[in-house]
């Protein structure tokens, strides 16, 4: 049987992740005992991808505070140790907004409890640990109802209309290594291969950090899916070929007009996608989604060291003299993207514009729907 849910291994005061710097070699899980060893599993990559990221991190606190090694005293100052523990985390990484929101909604959460007349230190760190677990739950089922919305959103494409079977291109990782289990992207092309749609599905190798190449060839071939793996500058001249029906991609930032952050290479990917007229769809959780920031050019951008580039696998691939520039990710503008589509269903454009922009109304959706 197919296992969507393998990145993370959770009972409650116990944490393991897979180790994704290892893989597709070897197959290591670490153990998570704490904020600080979250915030280390996140910030080096061991564990990425925005919805993963954000449950490892939640997860990882959860483990400390339920562990009881946290101080004793008043429920006010039970809420003081989490919120400085997740206002920690959220310095991680910068650019997932799934990370910030989640640290945010569990703050909240804590805040009502501590406010509650006769809450405790224990009752207010149940109530964290409860909706902490309650977020790993969540992140597969709105991974299924997302991949559900995002086969419907294709099916009615025009170009895809008619045709008994799609192939789809994706990039980055965006499964069950990104994501408590069945993923946004990689969702939808287990979506369409589960309704026997899937005519065959494509990963970019992803550099520098090859999250392509190790990890979504890794899930392709663990699922038996009939995926190929393309060089990122491969990618217009498949398209030219004719045989990509669709790119699907995640998401790590939404901003309210649907300008969209990913991973670095997502923007060509859509430059070119619109020259082959082919749809490109967003697949993300309303958890990605940013309605306070107005545009992509608010996101933050998170840069990597240069080594990541210079090297591969630990061998210098690049002269020692040689700067380098390593942004993790890159905006695509709204303009580009066919559909946005959540585990709430497809984020509607914005009607007072006339679509002159073609911007998408993020910020009404996510009130509308949370
Ligand atoms: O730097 P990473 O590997 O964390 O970046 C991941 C991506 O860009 C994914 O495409 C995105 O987070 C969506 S994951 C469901």
């Amino acid at each position: 049987m197919r296992s969507w849910s393998f990145d993370i291994r959770y009972t409650r005061g116990s944490l393991q992740v897979l180790n994704q710097l290892k893989l597709p070699h070897e197959t290591e899980y670490m153990d998570v005992r704490g904020a600080e060893d979250a915030f280390d599993a996140i910030k080096t990559m061991m564990v990425r991808g925005a919805p993963l990221i954000a449950i490892v991190a939640a997860l990882g606190l959860a483990v400390e505070a339920s562990s009881g090694a946290t101080q004793n005293g008043t429920a006010q100052e039970a809420s003081s140790m989490l919120h400085e523990k997740l206002d920690y985390l959220k310095t991680s990484r910068e650019t997932a907004v799934n990370l910030a929101n989640a640290c945010d909604a569990l703050k909240t959460t804590i805040s009502g409890e501590a406010a509650r007349e006769g809450s405790t230190w224990s009752s207010t760190v149940e109530a964290f640990v409860g909706a902490a677990e309650a977020m790993l739950e969540e992140d597969i089922a709105a991974n299924r109802r997302q991949g559900g919305y995002a086969v419907e959103a294709l099916l009615s494409e025009p170009s895809c209309k008619g045709k008994a079977r799609l192939s789809v291109l994706t990039h980055c990782n965006t499964g069950s290594l990104a994501t408590a289990g069945f993923g946004t992207a990689l969702g939808v092309i287990r979506a369409l291969d589960e309704k026997g749609l899937l005519a065959s599905c494509y990963c970019t190798e992803t550099r520098p950090y090859n999250q392509g190449a190790r990890l979504t060839a890794y899930e392709f071939v663990a699922d038996g899916l009939p995926g190929t793996l393309i060089p990122d500058s491969a990618a217009s001249f498949l398209m030219a070929q004719g045989k990509v029906d669709a790119v699907a991609v995640g998401a790590d930032r939404v901003a309210a007009n649907g300008d969209t952050a990913n991973k670095i290479g997502t923007l060509q990917l859509a430059i070119a996608a619109a020259h082959y007229g082919i749809p490109f769809l967003v697949v993300a959780p309303l958890t990605s989604c940013d309605p306070e920031t107005a545009t992509g050019g608010g996101i933050s951008i998170e840069e990597r060291p240069a080594s990541e580039l210079k090297t591969v696998a630990g061998t210098k691939i690049a002269p020692d003299g040689i700067s380098a520039w390593n942004p993790a990710f890159d905006v695509t503008p709204a303009r580009l993207i066919t559909a946005i589509v959540t585990d709430k269903g497809c984020v509607p454009r914005k009607e007072a514009t006339g679509d002159k922009d073609k911007e998408f109304d993020v910020k009404a959706f996510c009130q509308a729907m949370s």
